[in-house]
């Protein structure tokens, strides 16, 4: 790595398509950053997303294709994008399998961002291994293209922390190796989900996604809860925690208009479906360009699979080069 260089790394697990969460916590970084970094990598993290569906490998399969295509239909320029495919960079493993040792068990149940997830899919104490360990395997995706930049949602902060604990520990034990790297969260960290919930998940069933029709869209925000005291017209609502005025903050890009609407709705006289009726029409503008988009790759999956079979021969190199330097640090570069 020349010094000084931004390069940039970031990736999704292949488990369902990506939504409007993804676009605001991590994908616009992505188009934006791969214009001004000296490299630009985006991974599709099979292995990360079997640690949880080892007994599923169809829905990995079949989503590797889905979230290429949305990453390319939000403007991912394989051109300037090295696009590739985890489970195809063997020196990902390895270097998991020799940053593992640098890691204790307690430090990673300690994980808050692994423990929420624990929570979620309800593991405890029977979490699969690798699921456990996966910010150590995050670490090795990160550092074998010597990546020092990653957007990521604001929940991946902890593993990125870890991930600097390792640089440290490796760096003590075997000469210094790797930088530390930093992360960039979006304009908005984290999400709310159309029900409510504090974070929009793909298990959690309340995502608009970015491939969604101007019908599901509809469909989606007209089940908003908005305020439960609000009944007629006349009432007076509550614009805090109103889920509708919350995206109306984040997507319209009227900030006086929603000001305005916003002391209307306060005062009473402005009804919940007028509000929704806003919302539906701000996120299809934002959607639109990039479902149609994606419909054209969708014509061409053989296109977007070779994107990511030449992206993965160029990460491949990069791979081999740290590999080496690794093994050297490490002093079992024998032959
Ligand atoms: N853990 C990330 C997520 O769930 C995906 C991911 C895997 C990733 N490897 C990465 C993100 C490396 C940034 C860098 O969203």
């Amino acid at each position: 790595m020349v010094k000084d260089e931004k390069i940039v790394l970031t990736g999704d697990r292949p488990t369902g398509k990506l939504h409007l969460g993804h676009f605001v916590g991590s994908i616009r970084n992505r188009v934006k950053l791969q214009d001004e970094a000296d490299k630009s990598f985006y991974m599709v993290a099979d292995i990360q997303a079997l640690t949880d569906n080892a007994q599923n490998p169809e829905k990995v399969r079949a989503n590797v294709l889905e979230v290429a295509l949305d990453n390319l239909a939000c403007g991912l320029d394989p051109k300037k994008t090295i696009m590739f495919i985890q489970s195809e960079i063997p020196e990902i493993a390895e270097l998991t399998v020799l940053f593992l040792n640098l890691v204790t068990l307690a430090r990673l149940k300690r994980n808050p961002t692994v423990k929420s997830e624990m929570k979620d899919k309800g593991y405890g104490e029977d979490v699969p291994a690798g699921f456990l360990t996966y910010p150590v395997s995050q670490a090795a995706d990160i550092l074998f293209a010597e990546s020092n930049l990653i957007p990521v949602g604001e929940d991946q902060l902890p593993v990125i922390e870890q991930v600097n604990e390792i640089v440290d520990d490796f760096n003590r034990f075997y000469g210094e190796t790797f930088k530390r790297v930093k992360h960039l969260v979006g304009d908005i960290p984290r999400l709310i989900g159309t029900d409510g919930n504090s974070k929009m998940g793909k298990s959690l069933n309340n995502g608009i996604y970015l491939s969604d029709s101007y019908d599901e869209i509809s469909k989606k925000v007209m089940n908003m809860y908005t305020d439960p005291n609000h009944i007629h017209v006349e009432d007076k609502g509550k614009v805090e925690g109103n889920i509708v005025f919350t995206y109306l903050d984040i997507f319209d890009e009227n900030k006086e208009e929603v000001l305005e609407l916003k002391k209307q709705y306060e005062k009473g006289g402005l009804g919940d479906v007028v509000i929704k009726k806003r919302l539906i029409e701000v996120l299809e503008k934002l959607i639109k360009p990039i479902r149609e988009k994606r419909k054209e790759f969708e014509k061409h999956p053989e296109e977007v699979m070779k994107i990511l079979e030449d992206g993965t021969k160029k990460a491949r190199e990069e791979a081999k080069k740290t590999m080496a330097k690794v093994k050297k640090a490490i002093k079992i570069d024998y032959f």
